[in-house]
């Protein structure tokens, strides 16, 4: 029926982002967010992580099943593409704030496979509700080139209308009243992508091409 709001419409962080707080704080009370119902069947929430003075911050989707056994974002095969991509890019990991849209792993199970948690894509409503933490994360980061990595962190810091495939690679302002707070966002694709190809070197090859645009945009 059209106006009638589901239970998802009040899913939100937004209570539980302690104003003013510094990172250490936000990542303390990120780890008690029951903003929506995302925490309830996982290990733990996994904030942000790296330099607090990077120049640089990554965006990915969700921590996936390794990140959310460890309490780290990209700590499992996506985040060693990563690693590597950077790297031959001419990024320091090291010297970037790497964090996710989503805070929380989504996951399902599917017979045939066990007791294994399959990665589950976030719904736009948990994406939003969400926002306030990547939004505190980048006030307080204040990176001069946010990379979106992939289609769903693209829509947290663009909106709903992001394409990766037609804007990876691209440098785009981010509206001063947006997530970025006006920071450029180069996005590309999410390094799992390179993971799931046939063509594992030329993916991965537009993964480093689109990095290199950070280097540039960076000076
Ligand atoms: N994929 C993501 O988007 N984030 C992680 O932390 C790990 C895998």
């Amino acid at each position: 029926m059209a106006g009638t709001k589901s239970p998802e419409d009040a899913y939100t962080a937004a209570p539980f982002v302690p104003e003013g707080a510094d990172l250490s704080a936000l990542r303390d009370a990120a780890a008690g967010c029951h903003g929506c119902p995302l925490h309830r069947d996982t290990t733990q929430t996994v904030f942000g992580a790296g330099d607090p003075d990077a120049r640089v911050m990554l965006v990915g989707e969700q921590p996936g099943d390794q990140e959310d056994r460890q309490g780290k974002p990209f700590v499992g095969p996506a985040g060693k593409v990563l690693d590597r991509a950077l790297d031959e890019a001419g990024i320091d990991p090291d010297e970037t704030y790497i964090t996710n849209a989503v805070k929380h792993f989504k996951f399902t199970h599917v017979p045939e496979r066990g007791k294994r948690r399959i990665h589950k894509p976030p719904s736009l409503r948990e994406l939003s509700a969400c926002g306030p933490w990547l939004e505190a994360e980048l006030e307080l980061i204040e990176p001069e080139v946010v990379v979106a990595l992939g289609a769903t962190a693209g829509k947290a810091l663009l909106g709903s209308s992001f394409r990766v495939t037609k804007q990876r690679g691209t440098r785009l302002e981010g509206a001063p009243s947006g997530p970025a707070h006006g920071a450029l966002i180069v996005p590309t694709i999410h390094p799992s992508a390179v993971l799931r190809a046939d063509d594992r070197e030329a993916v991965y090859g537009g993964l480093v091409a689109d990095l290199r645009v950070v280097v540039e945009a960076l000076g």
